[in-house]
Protein backbone atom coordinates (compact mmCIF):
# COMPACT_ATOMS: atom_id res chain seq x y z
CA UNK A 1 0.00 0.00 0.00
CA UNK A 2 0.99 3.86 -1.20
CA UNK A 3 -1.18 5.73 1.06
CA UNK A 4 1.06 7.20 3.26
CA UNK A 5 1.33 10.51 1.96
CA UNK A 6 -2.14 10.44 0.51
CA UNK A 7 -4.57 13.11 1.92
CA UNK A 8 -8.31 12.28 2.77
CA UNK A 9 -11.25 14.36 4.06
CA UNK A 10 -14.27 12.82 6.04
CA UNK A 11 -17.31 15.13 6.43
CA UNK A 12 -18.81 15.44 9.62
CA UNK A 13 -16.16 13.53 11.25
CA UNK A 14 -16.24 15.09 14.76
CA UNK A 15 -18.39 12.25 16.35
CA UNK A 16 -19.62 9.02 15.49
CA UNK A 17 -19.16 7.53 12.27
CA UNK A 18 -17.32 10.25 10.86
CA UNK A 19 -14.58 10.60 13.53
CA UNK A 20 -14.37 6.52 13.11
CA UNK A 21 -13.93 6.98 9.66
CA UNK A 22 -11.04 9.34 9.97
CA UNK A 23 -9.76 7.44 12.25
CA UNK A 24 -9.15 4.09 10.89
CA UNK A 25 -7.42 6.33 7.27
CA UNK A 26 -5.27 7.54 9.55
CA UNK A 27 -4.16 4.02 10.80
CA UNK A 28 -4.40 3.25 7.16
CA UNK A 29 -1.16 5.93 6.63
CA UNK A 30 -3.57 8.85 4.96
CA UNK A 31 -3.30 12.23 6.60
CA UNK A 32 -6.60 13.28 7.19
CA UNK A 33 -8.93 16.61 6.76
CA UNK A 34 -11.62 16.44 9.99
CA UNK A 35 -13.92 18.49 9.00
CA UNK A 36 -17.56 19.48 10.54
CA UNK A 37 -19.68 22.79 11.34
CA UNK A 38 -17.54 24.01 14.00
CA UNK A 39 -13.58 23.36 13.75
CA UNK A 40 -13.60 23.28 18.11
CA UNK A 41 -15.84 20.45 17.78
CA UNK A 42 -13.03 18.11 15.97
CA UNK A 43 -10.19 18.13 18.58
CA UNK A 44 -10.98 14.97 20.09
CA UNK A 45 -10.71 13.00 16.70
CA UNK A 46 -8.09 15.36 15.88
CA UNK A 47 -6.40 14.35 19.17
CA UNK A 48 -7.14 10.35 18.90
CA UNK A 49 -5.92 10.54 15.46
CA UNK A 50 -2.23 12.57 17.01
CA UNK A 51 -1.69 10.42 20.03
CA UNK A 52 -1.86 7.10 17.72
CA UNK A 53 0.72 9.02 15.63
CA UNK A 54 -1.27 9.91 12.50
CA UNK A 55 -1.78 13.33 11.26
CA UNK A 56 -4.98 15.40 11.03
CA UNK A 57 -6.38 18.65 10.68
CA UNK A 58 -9.61 19.94 12.04
CA UNK A 59 -11.51 22.27 9.66
CA UNK A 60 -14.72 24.00 10.35
CA UNK A 61 -17.06 24.38 7.38
CA UNK A 62 -20.82 24.14 6.37
CA UNK A 63 -20.47 20.99 3.61
CA UNK A 64 -24.06 22.66 2.33
CA UNK A 65 -22.75 26.29 1.47
CA UNK A 66 -20.70 26.71 -1.38
CA UNK A 67 -17.83 29.61 -0.27
CA UNK A 68 -17.57 27.63 2.97
CA UNK A 69 -16.93 24.44 0.66
CA UNK A 70 -14.24 26.08 -1.12
CA UNK A 71 -12.38 27.99 1.61
CA UNK A 72 -12.22 24.50 3.05
CA UNK A 73 -11.02 22.78 0.65
CA UNK A 74 -8.24 25.21 -0.77
CA UNK A 75 -7.16 25.28 2.43
CA UNK A 76 -7.03 21.44 3.24
CA UNK A 77 -4.95 21.04 -0.41
CA UNK A 78 -2.53 23.82 1.16
CA UNK A 79 -1.91 22.64 4.60
CA UNK A 80 -2.00 18.73 4.17
CA UNK A 81 -1.64 18.23 0.40
CA UNK A 82 -3.74 17.41 -2.56
CA UNK A 83 -7.09 15.72 -1.11
CA UNK A 84 -7.57 12.66 -3.79
CA UNK A 85 -10.20 10.72 -0.79
CA UNK A 86 -13.18 12.30 0.28
CA UNK A 87 -15.45 10.91 2.32
CA UNK A 88 -19.03 12.39 2.76
CA UNK A 89 -20.90 11.53 5.48
CA UNK A 90 -22.01 14.65 7.07
CA UNK A 91 -25.92 14.25 8.03
CA UNK A 92 -28.71 15.07 9.97
CA UNK A 93 -32.05 13.90 10.50
CA UNK A 94 -35.25 16.12 10.87
CA UNK A 95 -38.06 13.06 11.03
CA UNK A 96 -41.16 13.87 10.54
CA UNK A 97 -44.58 12.07 8.75
CA UNK A 98 -45.21 13.66 5.47
CA UNK A 99 -48.52 15.46 6.65
CA UNK A 100 -45.76 17.13 9.97
CA UNK A 101 -43.20 18.04 8.18
CA UNK A 102 -41.87 21.54 7.04
CA UNK A 103 -40.58 22.50 3.44
CA UNK A 104 -37.40 23.80 6.16
CA UNK A 105 -36.72 19.92 7.61
CA UNK A 106 -36.76 19.39 3.80
CA UNK A 107 -34.56 21.82 2.75
CA UNK A 108 -32.06 21.02 5.81
CA UNK A 109 -31.78 16.88 5.09
CA UNK A 110 -31.29 17.96 0.86
CA UNK A 111 -28.80 20.39 1.49
CA UNK A 112 -26.73 18.83 4.20
CA UNK A 113 -26.52 15.44 2.53
CA UNK A 114 -27.26 15.86 -0.96
CA UNK A 115 -26.48 19.58 -1.82
CA UNK A 116 -22.83 18.72 0.59
CA UNK A 117 -21.86 15.96 -1.49
CA UNK A 118 -22.00 17.89 -4.63
CA UNK A 119 -20.29 20.48 -3.29
CA UNK A 120 -17.78 18.57 -1.43
CA UNK A 121 -16.98 16.18 -4.77
CA UNK A 122 -16.96 19.01 -7.02
CA UNK A 123 -14.58 20.98 -4.87
CA UNK A 124 -11.92 17.81 -4.80
CA UNK A 125 -12.69 16.07 -8.39
CA UNK A 126 -9.94 18.16 -9.53
CA UNK A 127 -7.17 17.06 -7.28
CA UNK A 128 -8.09 13.12 -8.00
CA UNK A 129 -8.26 14.38 -11.89
CA UNK A 130 -4.89 15.57 -11.43
CA UNK A 131 -3.59 13.38 -9.53
CA UNK A 132 -5.05 10.10 -11.56
CA UNK A 133 -6.50 8.94 -9.14
CA UNK A 134 -8.90 9.24 -6.46
CA UNK A 135 -11.87 7.30 -3.95
CA UNK A 136 -15.13 8.58 -3.35
CA UNK A 137 -17.11 7.14 -0.42
CA UNK A 138 -20.69 8.46 -0.31
CA UNK A 139 -22.88 7.69 3.09
CA UNK A 140 -25.97 6.32 1.91
CA UNK A 141 -28.64 4.49 4.05
CA UNK A 142 -30.68 1.59 4.64
CA UNK A 143 -33.71 4.26 4.67
CA UNK A 144 -33.24 4.80 0.96
CA UNK A 145 -35.03 1.41 0.83
CA UNK A 146 -37.71 4.07 2.40
CA UNK A 147 -38.73 4.30 5.85
CA UNK A 148 -41.67 5.14 7.64
CA UNK A 149 -41.55 9.57 9.13
CA UNK A 150 -38.12 9.57 6.81
CA UNK A 151 -39.43 11.01 3.21
CA UNK A 152 -36.85 13.65 3.37
CA UNK A 153 -33.76 11.20 4.25
CA UNK A 154 -35.26 8.50 2.53
CA UNK A 155 -34.85 11.03 -0.72
CA UNK A 156 -31.53 12.08 0.32
CA UNK A 157 -30.12 8.60 1.10
CA UNK A 158 -30.90 7.19 -2.59
CA UNK A 159 -30.33 10.21 -3.86
CA UNK A 160 -26.93 9.82 -2.65
CA UNK A 161 -26.97 6.46 -5.06
CA UNK A 162 -27.97 7.88 -7.92
CA UNK A 163 -25.27 10.37 -7.32
CA UNK A 164 -22.63 7.62 -6.25
CA UNK A 165 -22.93 5.94 -9.69
CA UNK A 166 -23.24 9.06 -12.09
CA UNK A 167 -19.73 10.11 -10.26
CA UNK A 168 -18.41 6.50 -10.91
CA UNK A 169 -19.61 6.85 -15.11
CA UNK A 170 -18.12 10.59 -15.28
CA UNK A 171 -14.84 9.87 -13.12
CA UNK A 172 -13.47 6.24 -13.77
CA UNK A 173 -11.56 7.54 -17.09
CA UNK A 174 -9.14 9.45 -14.45
CA UNK A 175 -8.63 6.56 -12.01
CA UNK A 176 -11.03 7.66 -9.46
CA UNK A 177 -13.80 5.50 -8.33
CA UNK A 178 -17.16 6.22 -6.17
CA UNK A 179 -19.11 3.72 -3.75
CA UNK A 180 -21.42 4.70 -1.42
CA UNK A 181 -21.96 2.46 2.05
CA UNK A 182 -25.80 2.45 3.19
CA UNK A 183 -25.38 1.47 7.07
CA UNK A 184 -28.44 -0.07 9.08
CA UNK A 185 -28.83 0.77 12.54
CA UNK A 186 -25.74 2.40 13.76
CA UNK A 187 -24.64 3.00 17.52
CA UNK A 188 -24.23 6.71 17.44
CA UNK A 189 -25.50 9.98 18.71
CA UNK A 190 -27.41 10.22 15.94
CA UNK A 191 -29.48 6.83 16.64
CA UNK A 192 -29.29 7.96 20.40
CA UNK A 193 -31.21 11.14 19.61
CA UNK A 194 -34.14 9.30 17.45
CA UNK A 195 -34.51 6.84 20.67
CA UNK A 196 -34.67 9.60 22.96
CA UNK A 197 -37.29 11.63 19.83
CA UNK A 198 -39.47 8.71 20.43
CA UNK A 199 -39.45 8.44 23.90
CA UNK A 200 -37.64 4.90 24.11
CA UNK A 201 -34.70 4.26 26.75
CA UNK A 202 -31.25 3.90 24.02
CA UNK A 203 -30.27 0.20 25.80
CA UNK A 204 -34.01 -0.56 24.89
CA UNK A 205 -33.85 1.10 21.39
CA UNK A 206 -30.90 -0.84 20.36
CA UNK A 207 -32.05 -4.39 22.06
CA UNK A 208 -35.24 -3.76 19.96
CA UNK A 209 -33.26 -2.89 16.77
CA UNK A 210 -30.79 -5.73 17.52
CA UNK A 211 -33.33 -8.20 17.35
CA UNK A 212 -34.75 -7.91 14.17
CA UNK A 213 -31.22 -7.84 12.95
CA UNK A 214 -29.59 -11.31 11.32
CA UNK A 215 -26.30 -11.22 13.40
CA UNK A 216 -28.23 -10.06 16.43
CA UNK A 217 -26.52 -6.85 17.41
CA UNK A 218 -26.82 -3.50 16.36
CA UNK A 219 -23.37 -1.52 14.23
CA UNK A 220 -21.18 0.48 15.74
CA UNK A 221 -18.94 3.01 13.74
CA UNK A 222 -15.90 0.99 12.90
CA UNK A 223 -18.16 -1.07 11.27
CA UNK A 224 -18.70 1.45 8.63
CA UNK A 225 -14.59 2.55 9.06
CA UNK A 226 -13.57 -0.85 7.76
CA UNK A 227 -15.70 -0.50 4.78
CA UNK A 228 -14.86 2.62 4.41
CA UNK A 229 -10.87 1.48 4.38
CA UNK A 230 -11.47 -1.31 2.12
CA UNK A 231 -13.09 1.22 -0.43
CA UNK A 232 -10.77 4.07 -0.46
CA UNK A 233 -7.64 1.23 -0.68
CA UNK A 234 -5.80 1.41 -3.39
CA UNK A 235 -6.66 -2.65 -4.06
CA UNK A 236 -10.11 -1.36 -4.48
CA UNK A 237 -9.68 0.30 -8.10
CA UNK A 238 -12.22 -2.16 -10.07
CA UNK A 239 -14.95 -1.27 -7.31
CA UNK A 240 -16.93 1.07 -8.31
CA UNK A 241 -20.30 2.39 -8.42
CA UNK A 242 -20.99 0.00 -5.68
CA UNK A 243 -23.97 0.31 -2.78
CA UNK A 244 -22.98 -2.02 -0.14
CA UNK A 245 -26.08 -2.68 2.39
CA UNK A 246 -23.43 -2.93 6.42
CA UNK A 247 -26.61 -3.44 8.32
CA UNK A 248 -25.70 -7.16 9.71
CA UNK A 249 -27.88 -8.84 7.04
CA UNK A 250 -29.17 -9.01 3.17
CA UNK A 251 -31.37 -5.60 2.31
CA UNK A 252 -32.30 -5.09 -1.02
N1 LIG B 1 -26.18 6.18 12.75
C1 LIG B 1 -26.85 5.45 11.88
O1 LIG B 1 -27.54 4.49 12.25
C2 LIG B 1 -26.77 5.74 10.40
C3 LIG B 1 -27.40 4.86 9.53
C4 LIG B 1 -27.36 5.10 8.17
C5 LIG B 1 -26.68 6.20 7.68
N2 LIG B 1 -26.07 7.05 8.55
C6 LIG B 1 -25.38 8.20 7.96
O2 LIG B 1 -24.03 8.19 8.37
C7 LIG B 1 -23.55 9.53 8.48
C8 LIG B 1 -22.98 9.78 9.86
O3 LIG B 1 -24.00 9.52 10.84
P1 LIG B 1 -23.75 9.54 12.42
O4 LIG B 1 -24.68 8.55 13.00
O5 LIG B 1 -22.31 9.45 12.72
O6 LIG B 1 -24.34 11.00 12.76
P2 LIG B 1 -23.94 12.09 13.86
O7 LIG B 1 -25.14 12.95 14.00
O8 LIG B 1 -23.38 11.44 15.10
O9 LIG B 1 -22.75 12.88 13.14
C9 LIG B 1 -22.99 13.65 11.99
C10 LIG B 1 -21.95 14.75 11.94
O10 LIG B 1 -22.20 15.54 10.77
C11 LIG B 1 -22.00 16.91 11.11
N3 LIG B 1 -22.72 17.80 10.21
C12 LIG B 1 -24.06 18.00 10.15
N4 LIG B 1 -24.34 18.96 9.25
C13 LIG B 1 -23.17 19.38 8.72
C14 LIG B 1 -22.82 20.35 7.76
N5 LIG B 1 -23.77 21.09 7.14
N6 LIG B 1 -21.51 20.52 7.45
C15 LIG B 1 -20.55 19.80 8.08
N7 LIG B 1 -20.83 18.85 9.01
C16 LIG B 1 -22.12 18.65 9.33
C17 LIG B 1 -22.52 17.00 12.55
O11 LIG B 1 -22.03 18.18 13.19
C18 LIG B 1 -22.01 15.70 13.14
O12 LIG B 1 -20.73 15.84 13.73
C19 LIG B 1 -24.73 10.43 8.12
O13 LIG B 1 -24.69 10.76 6.76
C20 LIG B 1 -25.92 9.53 8.41
O14 LIG B 1 -27.04 9.95 7.67
C21 LIG B 1 -26.10 6.85 9.90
Amino acid sequence: MSTERRVAIVTGAARGIGAAVAGRLSADGFAVAVLDLDAAACVNTVTAIEAAGGTALAVGADVSDEASVAAAVERIATELGAPTVLVNNAGVLRDNLLFKMSVDDWDTVMNVHLRGAFLMTRAVQKYMVEAEFGRIVNLSSTSALGNRGQANYSAAKAGMQGFTKTLAFELGKFGVTANAIAPGFIETEMTAATAARVGVDFEAFKQAAAAQIPVNRVGKPEDIANTASFFVSEGAGFVSGQVIYVAGGPKD
